[in-house]
């Protein structure tokens, strides 16, 4: 049986595809994704005569190990935003499938793209995500690198904004009164926002219903 292909789409705008992601996708007969996610490839169907089945993933992830088995000698690809290895379904799905049954195509992850977006080098960063998970009790290794100097990189969603989530920090004394905090709204949409803020700004610079990545840094980046 043909591997099945885990496909990253990007932040979410058609022009952050990777040219190999769209040759994937559209020779994919099946495919799986958030309505995120298939509303980027969207436009690689339009003029199509031949369109693929589609399967729409809301929080319904136990369902995608049975969908892949059952499809038969048909290309598959499962869509996940951003890279399909920085806190997304893959770590999910290589516990179900043998590494030979996947494979994996990269996409621009939101860390590149916010990073781009400040010119900023981001390798000497650290990375952490409260987007479906609790902060952890212990931030003691994000405390340390905060300390010596690294920026934080951190995936938020709906339940955590941006203020409540330094909040959560303030409680586990982390020193966000000497952090500078950049938040990224909407990145690579007509919609895209970078702002700037302290601390005590955060609550004024909440947008609802919008992707939310946060950047920790000692100082202003740019
Ligand atoms: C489940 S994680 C997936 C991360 C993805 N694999 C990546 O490489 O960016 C989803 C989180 O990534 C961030 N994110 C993804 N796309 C974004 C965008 N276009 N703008 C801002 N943040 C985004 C948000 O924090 C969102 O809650």
């Amino acid at each position: 049986m043909l591997p099945f292909n885990i496909v990253g789409t990007g932040p979410g705008s058609w022009d952050l595809l990777t040219l190999k992601a769209c040759q994937i996708i559209t020779s994919s007969q099946i495919i799986i994704g958030s309505p995120r996610s298939i509303k980027t490839i969207e436009f690689l169907f339009q003029d199509s005569k031949t369109q693929p089945e589609i399967y729409f993933l809301q929080r319904n992830h136990e369902n995608i190990p049975g969908l892949i088995r059952q499809r038969g000698q048909k290309k598959l690809s499962v869509l996940v935003s951003g890279d399909p290895g920085f806190y997304s379904l893959l770590g999910y799905l290589a516990q179900h499938f043998e590494a030979r049954e996947i494979q994996v195509c990269p996409g621009i992850s939101s860390i590149q793209a916010a990073a781009a977006n400040l010119t900023m080098g981001w390798q000497n960063s650290l990375f952490f995500s409260v987007h479906g998970r609790e902060i952890p009790k212990d931030i003691s290794a994000i405390k340390t690198g905060f300390a010596q100097g690294k920026q934080i990189f951190v995936l938020l969603d709906s339940q955590k904004n941006p203020s409540c989530f330094a909040d959560m920090l303030k409680q586990r004394n982390f020193p966000v009164k000497q952090s500078h905090f950049t938040l990224f709204y909407n990145l690579g949409y007509e919609n895209q926002k970078i702002i700037h803020s302290t601390y005590s700004n955060l609550k004024s610079c909440i947008q609802e219903e919008s992707l939310c990545l946060m950047l920790l840094s000692k100082g202003t980046i740019i």
